[in-house]
């Protein structure tokens, strides 16, 4: 317990390749948190409940739910001294390389409490970070249009607090579009956990030599940047405008995906999973959310009906139905980003921010095994024999 919020019994985990946390089923495409479908918590929950559920175990009471939701409203400004940081950025920088930086420099503003972290110290981190990511990637924006830092607003929810961080200025205020809050929401619930993923296990991996999580989340920023892993999001919707800009010839960008390592060609992005080879439970959501959120917002997007025509194309294809590739959780999310005015380099941040509960998460379980110990995957070597070292002048 941590005093403030108990932890589930069952909570700490028995080793280090086992979690309680989040449950995929890849051939029946299922995905449950703590036990409760995606689809479920898609329909009746919120981003703040759900990150709740995955940290702590079990859904909050209504005492626990205002606690969390009081302390991460009230942590979502960043010190003074983190604005400086940006100043020393390029005018456009990669806006997850500024995530990572600034997440990571955090550790620089606490770092007296690292060793031997009390239970409340680390409740106050996790309130910390989850508070203050959407401020630290809003100033990412707002630092590559050279307009000015706008702070959190108390009396917002989550993510229209965020949307306004983005899009207002000081001279006009912003009027937040709730059926964009929403499908953000949504979209963050979504992304929230998935099991031992590439980032996922890059914070365990970094955490698992007592490293802090301001640092362990820094990591896994790194690791969901990669186009493979959550910049798919950003090459989806970069590939279907470049589908676009050559003529709008779907079937013919299939063929050329077929053929992923051959000069010019590239995989279809937003398609293929590791473990999902059939459907992926959130591509099925977002594809409804798009049509819905399109709809409602009066949006016109051409590139939703060329990711349709590639969705129709690939899935009555060989080569993707041997292979069990199908729309995955990037496909058409970044429809929906776009749709709310989200620039595409910002895509991957989204990501992040929705991920960040899972990593959380995991990361404490981690600190909560009673098996803890570090992370040190092993190797097959293949390389040569011993032999003895060769002096440079007898070298050919
Ligand atoms: C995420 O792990 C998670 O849970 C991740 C994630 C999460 O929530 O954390 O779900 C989020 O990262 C989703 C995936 C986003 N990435 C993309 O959309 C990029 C495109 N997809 C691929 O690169 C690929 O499908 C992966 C990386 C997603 C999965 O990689 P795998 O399972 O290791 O598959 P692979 O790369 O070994 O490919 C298997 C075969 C290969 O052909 P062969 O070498 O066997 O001949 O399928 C081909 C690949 O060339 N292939 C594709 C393809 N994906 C795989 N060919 C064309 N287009 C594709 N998208």
């Amino acid at each position: 317990s941590t005093g403030y919020i108990t932890f589930d019994p069952g909570y700490v985990s028995t080793g280090s390749c086992q979690s309680d946390i989040t449950f995929l089923d890849g051939e029946k495409g299922i995905l449950l948190y703590r036990g409760i479908p995606i689809e479920q918590l898609a329909e009746k929950s919120n981003f703040i409940e759900t990150a709740f559920l995955l940290i702590y175990g079990h859904l909050p009471n209504r005492s626990e739910l205002d606690y969390f939701q009081y302390h991460i409203t009230h942590h979502s400004m960043v010190h003074e001294s983190i604005k400086k940081l940006y100043d020393g950025f390029p005018n456009n920088p990669h806006p997850m390389a500024v995530c990572s930086a600034v997440v990571g420099a955090l550790a620089t503003f606490y770092q007296d409490q690292f060793n031997n972290q009390t239970a409340r110290e680390i409740e106050i981190t996790i309130h910390r970070l989850l508070a203050k990511l959407p401020t630290i990637a809003a100033y990412s924006y707002k630092k590559s249009l050279g307009q000015p830092f706008l702070y959190p607003q108390n009396h917002l929810s989550y993510t229209k607090n965020f949307l306004n961080m983005m899009f207002a200025t000081p001279c006009e205020p912003y009027e937040v579009n709730p059926v964009a809050a929403k499908a953000l929401d949504v979209l963050l619930m979504l992304h929230a956990d998935h099991e031992q993923n590439c980032s996922t296990s890059t914070v365990r991996l970094v955490g698992s030599s007592r490293c802090n999580l301001y640092s362990s989340v820094s990591a896994g920023i790194y690791a969901l940047w990669g186009p493979l892993h959550g910049g798919a999001n950003q090459a989806v919707v970069e590939m279907l405008q470049k589908i676009q800009d050559e003529g709008g010839d779907a079937k013919k960008f299939v063929e050329k995906a077929k053929k992923p390592n051959e000069e010019g060609s590239s995989r279809l992005f937003g398609f293929g999973h590791r473990v999902y080879k059939n459907f992926d439970p959130r591509s099925k959501i977002i594809k409804q959310m798009a049509h819905e959120v399109l709809d409602k917002l009066k949006v016109q997007e051409p590139l939703l009906d060329i990711a349709l025509q590639l969705e129709e194309i690939a899935l009555k294809d060989d080569y993707f139905i041997s292979k069990k590739l199908y729309p995955n959780v990037d496909f058409y999310s970044g429809i929906i980003y776009k749709a709310l005015r989200i620039p595409v380099n910002m895509f991957p941040v989204m990501f992040a921010i929705g991920r960040l509960p899972g990593w959380i998460a995991h990361w404490v379980e981690l600190q909560g095994d009673k098996d803890f110990r570090i992370g040190r995957p092993r190797q097959i070597y293949q390389g040569k024999t011993s032999h003895d070292y060769v002096p440079l002048e007898q070298r050919g």
